[in-house]
């Protein structure tokens, strides 16, 4: 799914604090269906911020933001929510794994919670488990997992659910480098063959200049990378 941000801002005003941060300045790009962007800069630049405007957590103070040619930022809260669930994935840094379910139980529960049969459920979540390698382990128990497994397992639950877009936020932030940079070679390389547009946010350039279109949030804006 393609989309367009189009001049975005936001600012906050913090406890005690007389004139509002602005966070988000007027903030543009546009990405087609099964682009990848990444984009880094250090904590507190608006990373976070960004995402939750794109996934509706949030709206910007101006601007607008289209999926494919519909806006987004026009829709009412509960029609959002409904488009979140549909088209997006969100992945994060602890990936919210319910540690009494199995492996493939935690990609049923929200495909069941969408709406799925049981035996569709299943097929999708077996199918997403394949694409990360990790279908030997689906009875696994979550605690046995390492970090990168577990994140792993994070991704085949977006893929399960369809989504048209993922975004992960500080994806790798748990891991260490070299499982950092399998899982965001991984997470990348899979949406570009299912065609999901992806958009990952991280503090970690090193990781995040894998991905060939890399920009740095610098005074609420994008800017190109110089990595
Ligand atoms: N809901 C909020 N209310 C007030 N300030 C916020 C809120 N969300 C974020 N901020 C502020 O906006 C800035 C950017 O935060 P964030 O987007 O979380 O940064 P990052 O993800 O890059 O570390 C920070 O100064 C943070 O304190
Ligand atoms: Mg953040």
């Amino acid at each position: 799914m393609k989309i367009t941000c189009k001049n975005i801002s936001k600012s906050y005003v913090d406890n005690g604090q007389l004139a509002p941060r602005n966070v988000l300045c007027d903030l543009s790009f546009e990405l087609n269906s099964g682009d990848s962007l990444s984009i880094s800069g250090p904590s507190g630049t608006g990373k976070s911020t960004l995402l939750n405007m794109l996934s509706g957590l949030d709206k910007p103070d101006t601007g607008n933001i289209y999926f494919d040619d519909a806006c987004f930022t026009k829709l009412s809260n509960n029609e959002k929510t409904k488009f979140r669930l549909k088209y997006m994935s969100l992945i994060f840094q602890s990936n919210n794994l319910l540690k009494d379910f199995n492996v493939i139980e935690n990609i049923i529960l929200p495909l069941r919670y969408k709406g799925y049969s049981k035996l569709d459920s299943i097929k999708y979540a077996t199918k997403s488990l394949e694409i990360v390698k990790l279908v030997d382990d689906k009875y696994s128990s979550i605690t046995t997992l390492s970090g990168g497994e577990a994140q792993r397992v994070g991704i085949a639950r977006a893929l399960a659910m369809n989504a048209r877009i993922i975004l992960a936020d500080e994806p790798t932030g748990n891991l260490d480098k070299e499982t950092s940079i399998s899982v965001m070679n991984n997470l990348v390389d899979i949406c570009k063959e299912n065609e999901i547009t992806l958009i990952t946010v991280s503090h970690d350039e090193n990781i995040l200049s894998l991905s060939n279109n890399h920009r740095m949030i610098s005074m609420g804006k994008l800017i190109l990378s110089t990595s």
